[in-house]
């Protein structure tokens, strides 16, 4: 079989697919969808996301520079296509979609209660790329829901059953298949990779059991940093 090439366009895939809360001035709220979103920097802690002007949304974020980034998980997931594809010009998505304004910290826009996490943001950039504006904007203050929270404070947030956006198609994530840098770990916590674990198919999943110490995803990754495995920094 060969391979075929198409024309250039956007085929970076699977995506987080995010619901964007913004308010105008005055307090108006709104919310919306969005795919193109990203994370650009971790210190200062930064994210992107790419809108067109014609969202009805568009305009609140030019006034306030501000805006909110909700986590989707699978039981919202009606809610972020509904939110995608209906506009707060003539629909109040935060009543047909029954989601809760909670009030944040930093910024006007109302955060979804129903998100596992909500990120408050602040603009610090504008990038008019084409059919895109990209907003990249410092992230003020992560607001994460308790439920997902261990005794020790570590946050489980696979738990929450966080949503992805694939070429059109929504899915939630899979089985684990490992951990942040798991691919150069050993089992005594040894630094080279073990080639007995390195076979074809790359089968060994590590266990998710949930201990005390189980830190999850985000803190692996800090705590791959803190060490510097590879001698490299990484991001
Ligand atoms: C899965 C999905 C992803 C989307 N991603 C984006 C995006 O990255 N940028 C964008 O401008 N619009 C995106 N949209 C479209 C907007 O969410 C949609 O036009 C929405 O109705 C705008 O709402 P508003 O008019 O209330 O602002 C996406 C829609 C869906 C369903």
């Amino acid at each position: 079989m060969g391979r075929r090439v198409w024309k250039p366009g956007n085929m970076l895939y699977p995506l987080p697919a995010v619901l964007i809360s913004v308010a105008d001035r005055a307090g108006n709220a709104n919310l919306f969808t969005v795919a193109w979103t990203g994370t650009v920097c971790s210190d200062p802690p930064m994210v992107s996301i790419s809108v067109r002007p014609e969202r009805y949304s568009y305009h609140m974020i030019e006034e306030t520079g501000e805006f909110v980034v909700n986590l989707t998980t699978k039981s919202l997931v009606y809610a972020t296509d509904y939110c995608g594809v209906r506009s707060g010009r003539d629909t109040d998505k935060w009543r047909e979609m029954k989601l809760t304004p909670l009030k944040g910290e930093h910024v006007q826009a109302p955060m979804v209660a129903e998100s596992p996490v909500n990120l408050e943001c602040r603009v610090m950039q504008r990038l008019e790329l084409g059919t895109h504006t990209m907003f990249l904007a410092k992230v003020l203050a992560v607001h994460v829901d308790e439920r997902y929270l261990d005794a020790g404070g570590s946050l489980h947030l696979h738990d929450a059953g966080l949503l992805v956006y694939s070429h059109g198609r929504y899915f939630g994530i899979g089985k684990e298949l490992g951990t942040f840098g798991y691919s150069v770990r050993n089992r005594s916590g040894g630094k080279g990779p073990v080639s007995s674990r390195r076979t074809a198919g790359g089968k060994e999943p590590l266990s998710s059991k949930r201990t005390a110490g189980n830190k999850g995803t985000v803190s692996n990754k800090k705590r791959y940093d803190r060490k510097k495995t590879t001698g490299k920094r990484r991001r």
